[in-house]
């Protein structure tokens, strides 16, 4: 049978090159659209000099422009402005809020309200970075789940990260360690030329990047807020997710807090996924998550070199210009994955029961169920398990987005029934990949604190960690209690960070610091550069790395 298949686009422009939106769609200004007017407003994306249209019954209806003490309340007696013409354009003027009720009577007790945020600036989502510096690394954060998949692994815990001292041995390390002393390290460091081990970066004219996913609860929007924050590098790219758990109203919110932050319009490198994605507690729609960010960031920009991805309840322990500076000597290829074929408990638990995540069909969170059969373990490929945290090199988000070879997508179809797919996907597409098998680091940058025997979760962070944290040489540890007091002091002597603000770094230029870019490629590393470059000795630049490889 033939299935003609006409698409098309219709974008109506008025005047003053703005949008014409209309409220609800085809339903229009009515009681009961199919739509909700809160989805039909967070599908939409309203920018300064866009209007909306209300086409409703003359007489029967009419549309108040409120406050929103009033909106929330319904109070109809003192409206900004009001409209009754049944064919109503307001324009928005301003960015920010507007509230928009029904003026008959009980319609907006009932339902019939809209919210829309209006962003501060009419832009292209994501603009082009100014000219780039001559550094690399870059850090993605990827979304969290809701609630994270945490990354427990009972039985093989997070052992398998090699140990950060370097072992003399036979072997020449694979890579020349780097020199890291106590003392403290000169403040205003230039930056580092272009990297000669970036081989495949071309030119070698990668601004230090990372991208930054992020997915969130209910309710975490200052969390999250704090973490991006804490993370920010005008140099890095960030894409944050609020799962479809949060409400629109908070995902707006977000939206329009990036969108307002004057110095995140003018770098332009935040990004909030607005059109949220369905996020199951353990499923692969997590995974599918990961790609999705993975996905908008290779097609937005080739010039960053690592993707990371956190939740917001992580935190850093370092400032991102000593990460910018550890990383830049890191050959690009490096993905860190932490894995070990090592199932134990999980080829029971995990690699044979057989799964299926409603949020793959469901427009409502539900759990994963079980399938009453279970399957073989695999012998086309094989298993491997580790972290969900990861920081893939570009190439292999790239080998895993763009599956020029089979093997990615076929491991997406598998792990689609998997329990705990996070924990397996991209250990197994690497290690399976003979070109890229040699390119995985086996840690996963994090600083975790299991149980002794280990439980689901780790355990949640407190003060008492906080030398173990700093001698982890961990760029990341999680995950911490929403608010505490070791955040707090993680930012006082970690950081440096004053409440509220961002991180000092050399970037950081104006009144009060860090409200404006200075150069972005001046870096001022600190003790948390040497850190960090003693982690990668032990990981990258030791004859552990090979010996560490997909084992
Ligand atoms: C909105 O339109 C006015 C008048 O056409 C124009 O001056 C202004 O720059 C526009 N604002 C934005 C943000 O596009
Ligand atoms: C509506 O708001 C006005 C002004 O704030 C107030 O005087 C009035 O009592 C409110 N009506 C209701 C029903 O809350
Ligand atoms: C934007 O920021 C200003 C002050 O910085 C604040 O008054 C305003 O409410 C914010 N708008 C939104 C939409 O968050
Ligand atoms: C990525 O990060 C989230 C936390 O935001 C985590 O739950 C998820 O499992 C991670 N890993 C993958 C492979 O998606
Ligand atoms: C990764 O890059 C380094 C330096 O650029 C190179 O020496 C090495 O061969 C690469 N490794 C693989 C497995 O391609
Ligand atoms: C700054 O810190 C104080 C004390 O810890 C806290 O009460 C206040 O809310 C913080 N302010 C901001 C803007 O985070």
């Amino acid at each position: 049978m033939l299935l003609p298949v006409l698409l098309f686009a219709v974008v109506l422009v008025d005047s003053s090159q703005g949008y014409v939106f209309f409220a609800g769609g085809r339903d229009g200004w009515v009681l009961n659209p199919s739509e909700s007017y809160g989805h039909w407003a967070e599908r939409n994306r309203f920018q300064v000099n866009d209007s909306i249209v209300f086409r409703y019954e003359k007489g029967e209806d009419s549309v108040l422009v409120v406050a929103k003490k009033d909106f929330d309340s319904c109070n109809l007696s003192h409206p900004n402005r009001r409209f009754a013409d049944g064919d109503s354009r307001f324009e928005f003027e301003r960015s920010g809020w507007f509230f928009f009720v029904s003026g008959a009577p009980g319609r907006c007790e009932a339902g019939q309200k809209l919210v829309v945020v209006v962003m501060a600036v009419r832009r292209p989502r994501w603009p082009p970075v100014s000219a780039p510096p001559s550094l690399s690394p870059t850090p993605v954060l990827p979304p969290a789940a809701s609630p994270p998949s945490e990354t427990s692994d009972p039985a093989t815990p997070p052992a398998s990260a090699p140990s950060p001292s370097p072992k003399a041995s036979a072997r020449p390390p694979a890579f020349p360690p780097i020199p890291t002393g106590e003392t403290s390290v000169p403040v205003l460091s230039p930056a580092p030329g272009p990297s000669e081990s970036a081989a495949t970066a071309g030119a070698g004219d990668h601004s230090g990047k990372w991208m930054l996913r992020i997915a969130t609860l209910v309710g975490d929007l200052d969390r999250l807020w704090r973490a991006l924050r804490a993370l920010y590098h005008p140099r890095n790219f960030y894409v944050v997710h609020l799962d479809r758990e949060a409400p629109a109203m908070e995902r707006q919110a977000l939206a329009a807090r990036v969108a307002n932050d004057s110095l995140f319009a003018a770098v332009g490198n935040v990004v909030v996924i607005e059109k949220a994605n369905m996020v199951t507690y353990r499923g692969p729609t997590m995974v599918a998550n990961t790609l999705h960010a993975g996905a908008l960031l290779l097609k937005q920009s080739k010039d960053w070199d690592w993707f990371i991805n956190l939740s917001a309840s992580d935190y850093p322990l370092v400032t991102q210009d000593d990460i910018l500076h550890a990383f830049s000597s890191l050959p690009r290829n490096i993905s860190f994955v932490e894995h070990t074929s090592r199932l134990a408990w999980k080829e029971e638990h995990r690699a044979k029961p057989v799964i299926v995540d409603p949020g793959l069909y469901l427009d409502k969170k539900t759990n994963v169920f079980w399938v009453s059969q279970k399957r073989d373990l695999p012998t086309a490929f094989k298993l491997f398990t580790g972290s969900a945290w990861v920081a893939l090199s570009r190439e292999f988000l790239e080998f895993c987005v763009w599956g020029w070879d089979n093997l990615p997508r076929i491991l997406l179809m598998y792990y689609t029934n998997f329990v705990s797919a996070p924990e397996g996907y991209f250990q197994t597409v690497i290690c399976n990949a003979p070109e890229f098998a040699g390119t995985v680091a086996n840690h996963d940058l994090h600083y975790i604190r299991w149980d002794v025997p280990p439980k689901q979760h780790p355990h949640v962070l407190t003060l008492d960690d906080l030398p173990q944290m700093v001698s982890s040489g961990a760029p990341f540890a999680r995950k911490f209690p929403r608010d505490g007091h070791v955040l707090d002091r993680i930012d006082q002597q970690l950081l440096g960070r004053a409440n509220g603000s961002f991180v000092p770094g050399g970037w950081c230029v104006g009144d009060p610091p860090c409200s404006e870019v200075g150069d972005m490629a001046a870096l001022r590393p600190g003790k948390g550069a040497e850190r960090v470059a003693r982690l990668m000795n032990g990981i990258i630049r030791s004859n552990k790395f090979a010996e560490n490889q997909c084992r």
